[in-house]
């Protein structure tokens, strides 16, 4: 069975492209990650063709406006009929509860299932240096955990985090949060511009829910074998 803790992130821009990974990943993948580049390329014809295929979709536009703006934004985006959505938990408390407001309103007129939402509290690529820069007296660790908690607090599902925050994001949160981590290598891979990152089997350990992995697959010489490789490195750690 698909391990859908794995979601693939299709940072392409073409129909083409999306076609030969998720033909090539074939059935190992189920659960794709749609964001920014590919959906100002491709629009909803990516989204359709992927739930065509029975895949699940995480729509990851990262929203940042004001409450008004993300709240109507997220009313038009859950049409598509995804299966999870974000915004930047910085945009402020007002502006998640409206837009989880927003989303269960048009779910329900539609009388579809509501995305999950889930908010970004520090991007993975920021590295503590960067941080460090903008934030000198904060610490990153400590706010990636205070954002997560309002979060929670807003009454999102979860959180988009660099998985080395995870564990003391779910000691903080308890069991029934979701922890999305990019930012996941494989021993051995290419960091490319990610800082904050770990394995696959310590993502998972530390509590991450789900783990969004993308250039380590959709470069590999052999995604499919790479994807597997994964998996296979996930089902050592139960979920
Ligand atoms: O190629 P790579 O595995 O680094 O891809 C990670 C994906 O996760 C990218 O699509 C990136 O936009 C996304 N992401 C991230 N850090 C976050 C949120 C999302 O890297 N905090």
């Amino acid at each position: 069975m698909t391990d859908e803790r794995l979601i693939v992130a299709l940072d392409v821009h073409s129909m083409d492209e999306v076609h030969n990974l998720v033909e090539t990943l074939g059935d190992s993948v189920g659960f794709y990650k749609v964001g920014m580049e590919l959906f100002y390329s491709m629009g909803d014809e990516v989204i359709k063709y992927l739930k065509d295929k029975g895949k699940k979709v995480f729509l990851d536009l990262k929203l940042h406006d004001i409450p008004n703006t993300v709240a109507n934004a997220l009313r038009v985006l859950t049409h598509l009929g995804v299966d999870m959505i974000n915004v930047h938990a910085t945009g402020g408390m007002v502006m998640m509860e409206k837009a989880l407001e927003a989303i269960k309103d048009e779910a329900e007129k539609l009388g579809i299932e509501r995305p999950k939402l889930v908010a970004v509290t520090i991007l993975s690529s920021i590295s503590l240096k960067d941080w460090s820069r903008m934030w000198p007296d904060m610490d990153l660790d400590d706010q990636a955990v205070h954002m997560a908690k309002l979060v929670q607090e807003a009454g999102l599902d979860g959180v988009v985090s660099s998985p080395m925050e995870a564990e003391t994001i779910r000691q903080a949160c308890g069991e029934d949060f979701l922890i999305v981590t990019p930012g996941v290598r494989p021993a051995g891979t290419a960091i490319n511009d990610q800082s904050r990152i770990t394995t696959p089997a310590i993502a998972l350990s530390s509590g991450a829910t789900h783990l969004v992995v993308g250039r380590p697959i959709r470069s590999a010489l052999n995604p499919k074998h790479a994807a597997e490789n994964i998996l296979k490195e996930m089902g050592s750690v139960k979920s």
